[in-house]
């Protein structure tokens, strides 16, 4: 043939061109049914995508890797590299070619800047090379920091398995409220928020010789807060060993930080991804990602597909939308295995993501964003991003702490995009425009510093000896407005004194890994001789959000249940009603069937509660049940004495309430059981702002009790009942003259 076929296509053209080349392509796909003759009895399909059917416009390849970098990737592909032994799995991946490199740079420089390509190895494999080069040798460990649980705990699983010991000995990981490590572990995995606690008790970090804070990328509040105290302490400990690890992004910005660490790039292999954009904006993108499931799913050839979504119940909602489909279409297609993979999940059920896909099946993860670089799931090769995520935002002003479905940055578009070309050339559907793309992403995720109320940090901090808040060294500050206020609080909660300085009271509230309001309704629960039930709802408060199951099919059943085990008194005495009945008949399954409560959520809170049970022992108060549980307002006192300014009044003739000493007006949210009651004065658990504000996990209180509790916050002026008109003074004195 001729020369120009030999080249091929673009073969005259520079790498940059055929970039630009890719960037104009412009190949519009209906990715529907339109390859029905793959597919037997594709026809099923027709009334679930005919009508909602999307149509998506190629936009632009992402990574394109070399040839030679495809090849030698392509010979790793996931079915091959099961069957390969532990060993040969470690030395497939981009890491380990650098391995020896890497251990004379760390060993060279006190911090190390490392970025990598997801997937490329650094979790799994640099504590192990760690390991390996003897830096547990002097009986100092190597710690891992992760900003989540889930993948503390999976990642540890993983290496456990790769050094052939159980896990919890040799290798282990530690989360809030779950200790798995023993004497002899010397490699830990651990949250971020956990090693931040572990300054408390050994604030050189002198039990570890190596400290890898990794996905850095995510700047999470406590890995932003581990930067600053990290970098300090390498100051006085030239021995310890530090590595920043990040996905590739920030890097130049951490090293700067660092004094100008130096970076070390592990170079990524991935394959190009294509990048498709629907034509039009989705209204609903929920729906949207389980119809481009069921269009993949018929039309595209195999493999998994990884869906982002925002969040548990996003994802039991598309998971219940997938199975409604698959009970219409039988046996006619396919299976489809859908895989669930949150923060809350437990772990047996998380585990199964990593299962290879049986033949003759394809997989559906449904995954929050921890899947965009915090876990690598092998086999995707089709992502769908309806390109939003959950953020918490905090307002200082209001002190309003709320989750937020927002869009994501471009970052993390980009990060998503990438996971579908681990194995192979892969596909990224993103279910917004290209237009929405360029002009409505932000290049960035504000750091969580910045939007966060600081109250808990403070304390640990200023426990640590660290009093000048304002001017500690933040990689990206917080507002100054959020630094008062969080020190504003703590010394309302009595966790300071006048002078700024962390009280007994503080210290011991720095102890519990808790919320400073919880931590004081827990001291405070001595008092009123009721620890135990103030434990209790310290647990279930943790999990009081994926508690109540309502599935549509049941609605009326599952509130006439949810209805039953209302108590008298507000939400949280529904609460331990239900821990009572839960602890009465012993854990049993029918009986959270019965009442539709998740199961999973009570065996968590059982373990929290376990944990906070025994933390009362170290801040001396001893466990005691309420005395008189025929009164209840024991229980009520100590919980306001953490929770006081989360009080509301209900205004004069209306449904609304108003916060006390705040001008917000919030209503009862519609899932309490004081909704209808409206009593005058309520304490909340916490503020939330949907599609209004509302105050959530509400109990009925008498204003009284805040004078009792929180005498130099309450005076008697402040608690004047407004609902009862006041007698006008010429009236009053008319009947004075009588
Ligand atoms: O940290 P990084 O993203 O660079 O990579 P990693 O998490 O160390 O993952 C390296 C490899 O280990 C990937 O191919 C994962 O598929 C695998 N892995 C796994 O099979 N199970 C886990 N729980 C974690 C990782
Ligand atoms: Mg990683």
């Amino acid at each position: 043939g001729s020369g120009k076929d030999e080249k091929g296509i673009g073969g005259n053209l520079s790498e940059l061109e055929q970039w630009e080349a890719r960037q104009i392509a412009r190949t519009k796909v209906k990715v529907g049914p339109q390859d029905k003759g793959t597919i037997p009895d594709a026809d099923a399909y027709d009334f679930i995508i005919d009508e909602t059917g999307i149509d998506f416009v190629l936009e632009s390849t992402l990574d394109p890797a070399t040839e030679a970098d495809r090849e030698a990737q392509s010979l790793l592909d996931a079915a091959e590299r099961k069957q390969k032994s532990i060993q040969a799995v470690r030395e497939s991946l981009p890491v380990y070619d650098y391995r020896d490199a890497l251990l004379a740079a760390i060993e060279d420089h006190p911090v190390l800047i490392i970025e990598g390509e997801t997937g490329s190895g650094k979790t799994t494999q640099i504590p192990q090379y760690l390991y390996e080069a003897g830096y547990s040798k002097d009986g100092r460990k190597i710690g891992c920091t992760q900003p989540r649980r889930v993948a503390a705990m999976s990642v540890a699983a993983r290496v456990a398995e790769e050094m052939r010991v159980h896990l919890g000995r040799e290798v282990g990981y530690s989360i809030r409220f779950e200790d798995k490590t023993s004497e002899k572990t010397v490699v830990k995995y651990m949250t971020d928020g956990m090693l931040l606690r572990e300054f408390l008790t050994e604030p050189d970090l002198d039990g570890y010789s190596c400290i890898m804070i990794d996905e850095a990328h995510e700047r999470t509040l406590s890995t932003d807060i581990l930067f600053a105290l990290i970098k300090d302490i390498t100051r006085y400990r030239p021995d310890l060993r530090v590595l920043i690890a990040s996905a590739t992004m920030d890097a130049q910005k951490f090293s700067s930080y660092f004094d100008d660490a130096p970076i070390f790039k592990i170079p990524g292999r991935p394959f190009p991804v294509d990048i498709y954009y629907t034509l039009a904006p989705e209204a609903n993108y929920l729906q949207a990602a389980v119809t481009t499931v069921l269009q993949i799913h018929a039309s595209q050839p195999t493999g998994d597909i990884l869906v982002f979504l925002t969040g548990q119940g996003e994802i039991e909602q598309a998971q219940e939308l997938l199975r409604q489909a698959r009970v219409a279409l039988g046996r006619r297609i396919k299976d489809l295995l859908v895989c669930p993979i949150y923060a809350n999940l437990p772990s047996d059920l998380q585990a199964q993501i990593f299962n290879p896909t049986p033949e003759n099946a394809r997989k559906v993860v449904l995954a929050t964003n921890i899947a965009e670089t915090s876990i690598t799931i092998d086999g995707i090769v089709y992502v769908i991003d309806p390109g939003f995520q959950k953020l918490k935002t905090f307002d200082p002003h209001t002190e309003m702490e709320s989750l937020v479905v927002t869009p994501c940055s471009r970052n993390a578009a980009n990060q998503r995009a990438g996971r579908a070309g681990r194995v192979g050339p892969g596909k990224c559907f993103r279910l917004y425009t290209l237009w929405a793309y360029e002009n409505e992403l932000e290049d960035h995720t504000i750091p969580e510093i910045q939007r966060s109320n600081l109250c808990m940090v403070a304390l640990q901090l200023m426990s640590l000896g660290i009093n000048n808040l304002v001017e500690f060294d933040y990689i990206d500050p917080p507002s100054v407005t959020t630094v008062q206020k969080a020190i504003g609080q703590l010394y309302m909660l009595g966790a300071l004194n006048a002078k700024g300085e962390v009280t007994k009271t503080g210290r011991r509230m720095a102890e519990l890994p808790l919320d400073p309001k919880m931590a004081k309704a827990l001291l405070a629960s001595a008092k009123y001789h009721c620890s135990d039930e103030i434990a209790t709802l310290c647990a279930l408060l943790d999990v009081q959000s994926a508690l109540y199951y309502r599935p549509k099919a049941e609605k009326l059943n599952a509130e006439k249940a949810h209805q039953n085990l209302v108590q008298p008194g507000g939400d949280h005495f529904t609460l331990l009603h239900i821990w009572e009945q839960w602890v009465q008949l012993e854990y049993s399954e029918s009986w959270c069937r019965e009442n539709y409560l998740q199961r999973r959520s009570l065996l968590r809170a059982t373990d929290i509660r376990e944990q906070i049970v025994r933390l009362l022992e170290r801040i001396e108060v001893p466990l005691e049940s309420n005395p008189n549980p025929a009164d209840t307002s024991g229980v009520a006192k100590a919980m306001l004495a953490g929770y006081f300014s989360n009080v509301a009044q209900r205004q004069r003739g209306e449904d609304s309430y108003k916060l006390a000493k705040r001008k917000e007006t919030v209503l009862v949210h519609p899932s309490s059981s004081l909704r209808e009651a409206k009593p005058p004065w309520v304490m909340y658990y916490e503020l939330v702002m949907t599609s209004e504000k509302f105050v959530r996990v509400v109990m009925e209180i008498n204003p009284e009790w805040l004078i009792e509790v929180a005498p130099h916050e309450f005076k008697p002026s402040d608690i004047v009942d407004k609902s009862k008109q006041k007698m006008p003074k010429f009236l009053k004195k008319a009947r004075e003259l009588i």
